[in-house]
């Protein structure tokens, strides 16, 4: 066998790692385990060097996750955590791909009036209306802007007409350039409804495929399966009108701090991080509230694939202070 360089990288790191008298030990009981893992994510990793290193992120991820269960277990967490797709990553490369909203500069707020008279009901889940379409996963691109964009209108198009439609991120991401989105470098939800006013319509999923990576604008007026005739911000940090917007609207779009390994891995209860800033990056669907034995909660879609969370949702806190920013900028459009 010839020496390659990924052969000459990996006995040098080796070298050096037994030069430093600290070369990477695993847990081997973990074995089994780590090859299932890999097996499930599909992981195909360039050589054994990043194999190595991919593992020892991986094998810290998994030992925060169980010590926070432990503690879960003890009262101190009202939440569980949970190995996923992004067990072998870093934070910086996860907020890297998967936090990458650009908050807008220029926020115009309409007063929101609430429906005099109407209460909003005590707990509301847009899934059991049929307005939520399936989990999505947006990979390594960033977009979570489009998937919230494309909830949020999917939401008003089957509350409008009836009908379920999955509408195509790929549309905004290729397209709407001009009204400041970056494709898979980020962008904002009322940018994509602005190109969905302006360009008279957006494609379906079926008809214009997610791929993950930005490519060259195909959309196709006869294609066009939904429209936006406007769209709205919520008021700055007023959970109350967030509450009434979801009971009366319809899903909304908001921005939260993702940035936390909590919320990475959370899996089930009620997410509570006091440490989450009000430093928005990441795109997501409100689409209910409601309340755990104690606690409000937001449900919220998120497009990180159904392995993330409870089957791709996850419960955030609600009227605790705009938890992890929740409520800065909360929009929808109308179709
Ligand atoms: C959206 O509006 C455009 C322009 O009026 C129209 O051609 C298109 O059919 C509309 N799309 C839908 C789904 O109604």
């Amino acid at each position: 066998m010839s020496l390659t360089v990924q052969g000459l990288m990996f006995w040098s790191l080796l070298l050096v790692s037994l030069w430093d008298g600290a070369p990477a030990t695993f847990d081997s009981s973990l074995n089994l385990h780590w090859q299932m893992w890999k097996k499930t994510h599909n992981k195909m990793y360039q050589n054994e060097v990043e194999d190595a290193h991919r593992r020892e992120l991986w094998e810290k991820n998994l030992k925060f996750i169980s010590m926070h269960n432990l503690e879960a277990s003890m009262g101190i967490h009202t939440y569980e955590l949970g190995m996923n797709q992004m067990g072998d990553l870093t934070q910086e490369e996860i907020l890297k791909t998967y936090a990458t909203l650009r908050p807008p500069t220029d926020v115009h707020r309409t007063p929101f009036t609430r429906k005099s008279g109407v209460a909003a009901p005590g707990a509301m889940d847009w899934r059991d209306l049929g307005c939520v379409t399936s989990v999505k996963n947006q990979g390594s691109c960033g977009s979570c802007w489009a998937f919230s964009a494309v909830g949020a209108l999917e939401g008003q198009l089957a509350k409008t007409t009836g009908k379920l439609v999955d509408l195509s991120p790929q549309n905004l991401v290729d397209c709407s350039g001009k009204y400041g989105n970056h494709g898979c470098d980020g962008g904002f939800m009322t940018n994509a409804f602005q190109y969905v006013i302006e360009n008279q319509g957006i494609e379906s999923e079926a008809s214009y495929p997610y791929i993950g990576l930005e490519q060259q604008c195909h959309y196709n007026p006869e294609e066009s399966a939904a429209n936006c005739s406007q769209y709205h911000f919520l008021p700055e940090k007023d959970e109350e009108a967030l509450k009434e917007a979801i009971a009366t609207i319809g899903p909304i779009s908001v921005a939260i701090d993702a940035s936390k390994p909590t919320f990475t891995f959370y899996s089930s209860g009620v997410y509570d991080d006091p440490t989450c800033s009000e430093v928005i990056n990441h795109g997501v669907l409100a689409v209910g509230y409601g309340t755990q034995s104690t606690q409000d909660s937001w449900l919220v879609k998120n497009s990180w694939g159904t392995y993330f969370g409870d089957s791709g949702y996850i419960r955030m806190s609600r009227n605790k202070g705009n938890q992890c920013g929740i409520a800065l900028y909360g929009c929808y459009p109308l179709i």
